[in-house]
């Protein structure tokens, strides 16, 4: 193993979708399988890097050697995150974490009516800007920006609104990349808005050059 500079530095990464309650029995949620964020806190383990993996509900197994806490909805994955961003060196945000949860969670089982029925949604706390807006100097954000449309020009505007050092652009076409396949096709862009294209690679694969990256951007900050 090479001298990789995330050798004994703490990374966090979240993973996988969250689940908003709806009602006792029922939630809202997205197609996020989790496997992007495994692949990364996998590949950091294999760095020597201590990984902290915040997961919402997956069928994954938990890579060897890496802390796993479980969370089910936006604001508990928020609670988990905020404990530990003083201390990791690098936060990376792969979860597809919902904007919105409803506004009140009914105990039972909801039952139907006759009559349309409305669900009132609030905003959920955006957990990678939080940590981009209090990092401080050395501390690396990286996220992600799944998009359908105009993708790189979105993530440019995430980088800059989320005060990132690296986002990975996601296309996003069900069969090679984005949600629940095993290949992915990014683009990555940095601080310093450098463009990377990544051409079709497997997750796993994608994971160590995303990491390549963000070796490179903490040697060059030293
Ligand atoms: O704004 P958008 O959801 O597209 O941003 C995507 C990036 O922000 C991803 O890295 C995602 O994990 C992160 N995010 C977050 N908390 C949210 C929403 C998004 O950490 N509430």
């Amino acid at each position: 193993q090479y001298d990789s500079p995330l050798k004994g530095k703490h990374v966090v990464v979240t993973a996988g979708p969250t689940r908003e309650k709806i009602d006792g029995v029922r939630f809202i949620s997205n197609y996020s399988s989790g496997k992007m964020g495994f692949a990364l806190a996998e590949a950091a383990k294999e760095r020597g890097a201590k990984v902290t993996l915040i997961t919402g509900p997956v069928h994954l197994q938990t890579p060897e050697g890496v802390e796993r806490l479980d969370v089910e909805n936006a604001c508990e994955m928020y609670a988990e995150a905020k404990r530990i961003y003083h201390s990791c060196s690098v936060f990376i945000a792969a979860a597809a974490v919902a904007d919105y949860r409803p506004d009140t969670v009914y105990d039972g089982k909801l039952k139907k009516q006759n009559v349309e029925m409305q669900l009132r949604m609030v905003r959920n706390p955006d957990i990678l800007a939080e940590f981009g807006a209090v990092k401080q100097s050395g501390q690396l954000a990286v996220g992600f920006a799944l998009e359908t449309d105009d993708g790189v020009e979105n993530a440019r505007k995430k980088l800059r609104e989320k005060n990132l050092d690296l986002i990975a652009c996601n296309t996003f076409d069900r069969k090679t990349s984005g949600f629940e396949v095993d290949t992915n096709v990014l683009t990555l862009i940095d601080r310093n808005l450098e463009e990377t294209a990544l051409p079709l690679m497997r997750k796993t694969e994608a994971a160590r050059q995303l990491l390549d990256y963000i070796e490179r951007l903490m040697d060059s900050e030293q």
